[in-house]
């Protein structure tokens, strides 16, 4: 009895603290990025912002954008972030195989505080940003 109920308790202390370790998965939220912009063949663009996720400011360690499909100037990303999280980041060129950095979008950091619903953040290369909460991919 005694041992069985000192298991339970390290059981739930140890859930307990996973619990605090972990409180992204609880309620991460998908933050798609959208960049608009061609770009030479064998390259692309990464997002990275200060958060793991993102690579922490480190563009080979951000992760890179897709094509949107059937287009050659969409690029798009979707990464969970934490709901309430208060994100700065940019999107950077880069050769595509390597992430190796070519340029950094022109201009302050952008920014996100992470909203508790899906969201898309609609980036313009050349430095007029705007930062919006919708624009579906099939209004672009
Ligand atoms: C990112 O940087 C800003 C400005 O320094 C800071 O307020 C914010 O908490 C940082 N976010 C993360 C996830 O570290
Ligand atoms: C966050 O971005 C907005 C524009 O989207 C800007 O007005 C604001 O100053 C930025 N916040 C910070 C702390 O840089
Ligand atoms: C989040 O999405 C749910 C389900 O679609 C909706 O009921 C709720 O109003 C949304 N919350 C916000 C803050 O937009
Ligand atoms: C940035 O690009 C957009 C869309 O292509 C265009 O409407 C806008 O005038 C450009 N802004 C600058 C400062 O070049």
């Amino acid at each position: 009895m005694a041992a069985s109920f000192r298991y339970t308790a390290l059981l739930l202390a140890l859930i307990s603290a996973t619990g605090a370790l972990l409180p992204q998965e609880a309620n991460a939220t998908d933050v798609q990025f959208v960049v608009a912009q061609q770009v030479a063949f064998g390259q692309g663009f990464v997002i990275t912002g200060n958060t793991s996720s993102l690579g922490n400011w480190t563009p080979t360690s951000a992760p890179l954008m897709s094509l949107a499909s059937g287009s050659e100037s969409y690029w798009l990303l979707t990464v969970a972030l934490d709901a309430g999280l208060y994100v700065e980041f940019k999107p950077v060129r880069v050769v595509y195989d390597t992430k190796e950095a070519l340029e950094w979008y022109i201009g302050s950091n952008l920014n996100i505080t992470v909203p508790v619903n899906s969201t898309t953040v609609y980036i313009q290369w050349n430095g007029s940003s705007s930062l919006t909460a919708q624009p579906a991919i099939a209004t672009l």
